[in-house]
């Protein structure tokens, strides 16, 4: 269990007591936690259901990492997370009603393919190696736990899983490609209003699963794990770190300072994460390239952070991405203090477009003029 309860991560770092989701009646065709536990110990099939949450990770002391270029050290510290989120059911499915396809994803620990269940287009977030570990299987049942007890319109819909090895897979919505996708490897365009979009469907998304009791924090924020649907809304994805209990887990260049250093952290660890994914919407790079994990690592700790972009970016964005980044967790701003700035965001008046359509002529010839006048609703 973690050390760490869910008023004590209001204002961070400070050790209390836990407390844990609770859990509603499952449905008929519903299978939860216990059902995992049963499933491992032999293959009878599992008729019954749960009517007490377990405590998934109690025993869990280590995390393996989530992409190949996530770096975990072996170091377990108290975690910032209360881990005992029992998502409370999900549709069992048997892997006979998948047609699998493409291969979209994955490599850590988990293969993702496109494919399809029920005439219905979906994501399938597999383990199919029958010789992976508890350990693993753990981390999986960990990962379905939380996507069960979430529903958010900027978290990937979890639809069914199948939780019997040997081949165990999360059933979900099917995005269009990964918000890294899009930025790193495309050229396709992105206007201020589409990244300041993204930017609010983000802080949507993790407001959201801040304020879940106790809260969820992702702990694996990066542009990797943020998908984009074909309409180019996002939806976090990967909650593969949110039970770990290894701090030092997670990809260098989106970790705090207190991850880095394997301090006990709070939910501002994603504010932080957050600053990063706010850098590469508004320049299309990403930071630190070139540099090695240690090498990152010693410059944050030292203070260093990417350049704020000063063209084609918001003052508003500029000031968020500073305050986000801050190495003391504390000054930096809450998910709800954040889509509150962002949502009161206006679009610059186009003042050339504005001279382009004759508007400016006509403004004259009332007489005021285009300096006079206020631009703003
Ligand atoms: N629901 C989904 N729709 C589309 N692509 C997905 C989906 N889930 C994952 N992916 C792709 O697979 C990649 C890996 O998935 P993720 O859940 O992050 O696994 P891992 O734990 O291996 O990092 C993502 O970065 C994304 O490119
Ligand atoms: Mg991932």
């Amino acid at each position: 269990m973690s050390d760490y309860g869910s008023d004590e991560f209001e204002d961070d770092e400070h050790p209390g007591s836990s407390s844990k989701h609770s859990i509603s009646s499952p449905a008929s065709d519903k299978y939860s936690d216990d059902d995992y536990e049963e499933a491992f110990e032999d293959e009878t099939p599992m008729l019954t259901q749960t009517q007490s949450p377990q405590k998934s990770n109690e025993h869990k002391t280590s995390s393996s990492s989530s992409s190949s270029t996530t770096t975990t050290t072996t170091t377990t510290t108290t975690s910032g997370n209360d881990t005992s989120f029992r998502g409370t059911q999900w549709t069992h499915i048997d892997p006979e009603e998948l047609e699998i396809g493409q291969r979209i994803g994955g490599g850590g620990f988990a293969i993702v393919f496109e494919g399809r269940w029920k005439g219905k287009h979906v994501a399938l977030k597999t383990l199919f190696d029958p010789r992976v570990g508890e350990k693993l299987k753990q981390e999986f049942m960990d990962e379905l736990h939380v996507m069960s007890s979430l529903s958010h319109p900027n978290c990937v819909d979890l639809y069914a899983a199948n939780t019997r090895p040997p081949k165990l897979v999360i059933v979900m919505e099917l995005c269009d490609r990964s918000l890294y996708q899009f930025l790193h490897q495309t050229k396709e365009p992105l206007s201020q209003e589409l990244a300041m979009q993204m930017a609010r469907d983000t802080a949507s998304g993790l407001a959201y699963l801040h304020e879940q009791s106790p809260p969820i924090i992702h702990r694996d924020i990066k542009s990797m794990n943020l998908l984009l649907t074909v309409n180019k809304t996002v939806k976090l994805c990967d909650y593969g770190l949110v039970t770990t209990k290894v701090t030092a887990a997670g990809t260098p260049s989106y970790m705090a300072p207190e991850l880095l250093q394997s301090k006990p952290f709070s939910k501002k660890v994603d504010v932080y994460a957050y600053a990063i994914i706010l850098y590469e919407l508004f320049t299309r790079e990403m930071p630190w390239t070139g540099y090695a994990a240690m090498e990152v690592r010693q410059m944050v700790l030292d203070g260093e952070r990417p350049d704020v972009p000063t063209v084609d970016c918001p003052y508003l964005i500029r000031g968020l991405m500073r305050r986000c980044w801050d190495g003391d967790s504390q000054k930096r701003p809450s998910f709800d203090q954040i889509l509150t700035e962002i949502q009161a965001w206006e679009p610059p008046i186009n003042h050339i477009g504005l001279l382009d359509a004759g508007v400016g002529d006509s403004l004259d010839s009332l007489g005021g003029g285009m300096m006079g006048l206020s631009l703003r609703k």
